[in-house]
């Protein structure tokens, strides 16, 4: 039997990273929407990869627990890679916290728990996480360290503190990147390594949405002013899942990679700074 890698969320940036990690691996490809994973996994097939597309929603455990069954028929299970959410132009409030925040929370839990020694994996988080300013240290481990079926009883994640979706958004990544964290310490116990990607705004149809949403003039100016000039490729994402997901990333677990051409840089200390 072949090892198998999971991915979640059938878009650019999981199937640019399993284009990069999956061979010889049997690819089991989750998304909610069973036309896009059978579409990636032609498209994957047709490029010689092993895959199988299933229909999965992040934000059931049920769902997820399902899939982890399913992979496991083929083999056990080596790789993760989560790609899988939603956008603040997508989806309101709640959708947001329950796939982007509970279900990634569920996700490294249930994969933790079955995944093989030696075995590796990679959540994709944003660039978002690191617009909010800080939580405080106690708000950053509840976000950290709450039992996944009390994360969206927490104060903070109440709608009278949620502003908008974009600030559900930037929540469900900051607590990615700190479910990450304290998920590496249990995949540690198995040998196993588990990191999170924050990229800045990469062109999918998830970031289509964006450019065509609300805060479109927002992102063309972000690309004027950020240090590179323009958005990410999927496969620039994919350069940095490599690294992580391979050998060369041994030493490196529980942490985040920003990626996102400087625009955060810019944010905080450049032509990108909100007035004040
Ligand atoms: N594209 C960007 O600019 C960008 C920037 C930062 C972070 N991200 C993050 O990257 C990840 C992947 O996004 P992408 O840009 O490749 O988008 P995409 O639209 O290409 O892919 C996302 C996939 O997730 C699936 N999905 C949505 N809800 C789901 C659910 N409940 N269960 C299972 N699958 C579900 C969608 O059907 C879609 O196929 C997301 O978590 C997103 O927040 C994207």
């Amino acid at each position: 039997m072949k090892d198998v890698m999971i991915v979640t969320g059938a878009g650019q940036i999981g199937m640019a990273i399993a284009r990069r990690m999956g061979y010889n691996k049997k690819i089991v490809i989750g998304d909610c929407k069973k036309a896009h994973a059978e579409k990636i996994s032609r498209v994957m097939q047709e490029a010689g990869f092993d895959t199988v597309a299933l229909e999965m929603d992040l934000s059931s455990r049920n769902s997820i627990q399902g899939m982890i069954t399913k992979a496991q028929t083929y083999g056990n299970i080596a790789m993760l890679i989560n790609a899988a959410g939603v956008s603040p132009s997508q989806a309101p409030i709640d959708t947001i916290l329950h796939v982007d925040l509970y279900g990634t929370a569920v996700l490294l839990e249930e994969i933790g728990k079955v995944i093989k020694p030696g075995g590796v994996g990679v959540t994709i988080s944003s660039q978002s996480g690191y617009r909010m300013p800080a939580l405080t240290a106690e708000e950053d481990e509840l976000l950290a360290c709450t039992p996944t079926e009390q994360l969206l009883t927490l104060d903070i994640l109440q709608p009278q503190n949620i502003r908008d979706t974009l600030h559900a958004y930037q929540m469900a990544k900051r607590c990615n990147v700190k479910r990450v964290m304290a998920e590496a310490v249990k995949w540690g116990e198995k040998g196993a390594r588990i990191n999170s990607i924050s990229p800045g705004i990469v062109v999918t149809p998830l970031a289509m949405d964006e450019f065509r949403g609300p805060r479109g003039d927002f992102y063309k100016n972000m690309f004027q002013n950020c240090p590179a000039r323009r958005p990410g490729t999927a496969d620039e994402v994919a350069n940095v899942a490599e690294l992580l997901l391979s050998e060369k990333g041994s030493w490196i677990t529980g942490s985040d990679f920003l990626i996102d051409g400087g625009a955060t840089a810019s944010y905080f200390y450049g032509p990108l700074k909100p007035a004040t």
